[in-house]
């Protein structure tokens, strides 16, 4: 195909990309963080997945969901019939955002601004990777998709045309299921999460 003769040309795109976006200071996460988290996955997957940013693990290792949220992922994937090496995995933000308290590195959320300026990465990987389908893990992640303020409730599990073109999906976070207090809650709230990946799958035939 067209797309695999310049194969070359979108790999050695990608890694002058990612080591662009080592260097990044479009906002000020970048200070305190260990490290920018690039996307990773391969450069002709069908579907991309987008998560909110890196956590305290993945800022350490450099990679996206390695700790517990990405455990979660992991275990939901293979649930719903989907191998993780074939989808290109990313977040909506690229550097880990938390507040110090004590020895530990709390996550905290990402504001409008930060979602923002980190979106010219986000729009650099869809144009290299152009996936069939966009999936994006919980708010930060729908709005980074869809280029405005998102709602789960009301964007969960349907088609959207997103902005560049291409089809978004928009299910939760896997950290929500583990925030859960209620086993029986976070036990239905996993099966849907499932269920919202396998129609996710279920878009690409
Ligand atoms: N949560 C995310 O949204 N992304 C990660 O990479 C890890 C945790």
């Amino acid at each position: 195909t067209a797309r695999s003769s310049v194969g070359g040309n979108v790999e050695g795109a990608w890694e002058a990309l990612r080591d662009e976006a080592a260097a990044c200071t479009r906002c000020p996460l970048y200070k305190p963080a260990t490290q920018t988290v690039f996307g990773e996955g391969p450069l002709d997957a069908d579907m991309m997945l987008v998560g909110e940013q890196p956590g305290d693990q993945e800022d350490l290792a450099g990679r996206a969901f390695v700790g517990p949220a990405g455990q979660m992922l992991d275990r939901a994937l293979e649930e719903a019939g989907i191998d993780r090496a074939r989808v290109y995995v990313t977040n909506a933000v690229k550097h880990f955002k938390f507040e110090p308290r004590g020895k530990r590195r709390i996550h905290a959320k990402p504001d409008a601004g930060e979602i923002t300026a980190c979106r010219w990465w986000y729009e650099q990987e869809l144009a290299l990777v152009r996936p069939k389908l966009v999936v994006a893990l919980g708010a930060t992640a729908a709005r980074q998709i869809t280029g405005k303020a998102a709602t789960i409730s009301r964007l969960r599990g349907q088609k959207l045309a997103l902005p560049e073109g291409g089809t978004g999906w928009v299910t939760v976070h896997p950290s929500y299921l583990l925030r859960l207090p209620d086993a029986d809650a976070a036990a239905q709230a996993y099966t849907d999460f499932v269920a919202d990946l396998r129609g996710a799958q279920a878009l690409l035939g």
